[in-house]
Formats: C-alpha cells, structure tokens, sequence
C-alpha cells in the first residue's frame, strides 16, 4: 500500500496581507490541505501578527481546515474566541500557560482538535503522560516568531521521538513540523516521521501561479 500523502498547511505568514481572503482560496485551490495562520503576541514572542477577527473573516474563503498556531501567552482567554472564528485545529506551546492539560481539555470542549507545539529546547516528555489527550503534535525545526528562518537539523531526532511515542498509541496523531521546511528539508522531516508540513516561504513564493507547483515539490 502506498504510504499517505503529506499533508501541507501553508503558512498564510508568507501571505501578502493586503490580499489575504484571495491567498487563501489560492492555497486551497493549488492543493493545500490546511491553512496554517501563525498568532503572535509581541510577548511570547518578538512579533505581532493577526487575531481571531481576522481567522473569522477569512474562514468563508476555504473549506479546508484551519489549523491555528497560538504563539501567545496566555493561550487560554483566548481559546474560545479562536473557535468560534472556525479554527478546526488549536496548538499551543506548554510554556505558554501552567496548566497544560487544562488547556488541552478546554480546546476539546470547544470542539476543536488539540494541539502541542515544541520549541526547540522542549522535551517530547512533556506529553508523555497524556497521549490520549493530545489530537496533533507540532515540531518547531526553528524558533518561533518569523518565518523564513533556517531549517534546525537538531530537530529531526525529536520527530523520530514523536513518532516512536505516536506509534506505542496507536491513534493517528498527525506530526507536523514548522520552519524552514524546502523540498529538501521536507523530505528529511518525512524520513523521520512528520505526516505534515508547514511550509510559508516555500509555498507562497513566485506568487499563486507557482502554488500548485510549489505544494507539489513539497510532497516530494
Ligand atoms: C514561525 C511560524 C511559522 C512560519 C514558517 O513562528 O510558526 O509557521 O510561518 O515560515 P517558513 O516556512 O518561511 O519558515
Ligand atoms: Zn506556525
């Protein structure tokens, strides 16, 4: 049997900004499989990027899921309005809030898929004990704040972790890898174990004539 393909959740950080309802459709229509909206707070990290008014504004655009990566801190006052914006995929880093559990348990119980993103320096320990409660894992191959950053080879040992710990569950748990993610380094994160890729600068270079092609050469 063929292995599945790699999902592609373009990061709509690489978007032009002014355009961003027609990147999105263009994302969709060129073959994404998610869209990737990147919230930054100024705090938790050193940028400022968009809220839940703008997930809500864009979610008539796409039909795909939006999966929404909560670089804030903290995640949880927040929770409920990204929800109700329509993000189908919620991700937080644990050194965002205290209670990591408490905060998957209340993305769940908005409806959403619940997520955990690791830094870097993040142990893949900080799961080990809730696997049941965890629907996504997110690797980030760089530090979070900007995209077009270089591609952290250190990182590839932690998806091979991951995929170990996803694998003793036996739930398909999509791990998915962020930052400097080229068709090279995709298919290294795809040895290692990733079934996702977040891709910004990869995808929404050349402008929406080269999506399509640009998606493709990520799915190698
Ligand atoms: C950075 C974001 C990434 C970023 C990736 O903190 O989490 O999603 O957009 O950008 P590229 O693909 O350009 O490294
Ligand atoms: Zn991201």
């Amino acid at each position: 049997m063929a292995a599945p393909k790699t999902l592609i959740a373009p990061s709509i950080l690489a978007a032009d900004f002014a355009r961003l309802g027609e990147e999105v459709r263009a994302i969709e229509a060129a073959g994404a499989d998610w869209v990737h909206v990147d919230v930054m707070d100024g705090h938790f990290v050193p940028n400022i990027t968009i809220g839940p008014d703008v997930v809500k504004a864009l979610r008539p655009h796409a039909k795909i899921p939006f999966d929404v990566h909560l670089m804030i801190s903290p995640a949880d006052p927040y929770l409920e309005a990204f929800r109700a914006a329509g993000a189908d995929y919620i991700s937080v880093h644990p050194e965002a809030g205290p209670h990591l559990n408490r905060t998957l348990k209340r993305i769940r119980e908005l409806g959403a898929k619940a997520g955990v993103v690791f830094n870097p320096s993040t142990d893949p320990a900080v799961i080990q004990w809730m696997m049941d409660e965890v629907d996504l894992i997110l690797v980030m191959s760089i530090n979070p704040g900007f995209g077009g950053q270089t591609f952290m080879h250190s990182q590839l040992a932690k998806i091979t972790a991951l995929r170990a710990m996803i694998d003793a569950t036996g739930r398909d748990i999509p791990l998915e890898v962020d930052g400097g993610v080229t068709p090279d380094t995709a298919r290294l994160c795809v040895a290692a174990g990733a079934t996702a890729l977040v891709a910004g600068t990869a995808v929404f270079r050349g402008g929406a004539a080269n999506y399509a092609a640009n998606i493709a050469a990520l799915r190698g």
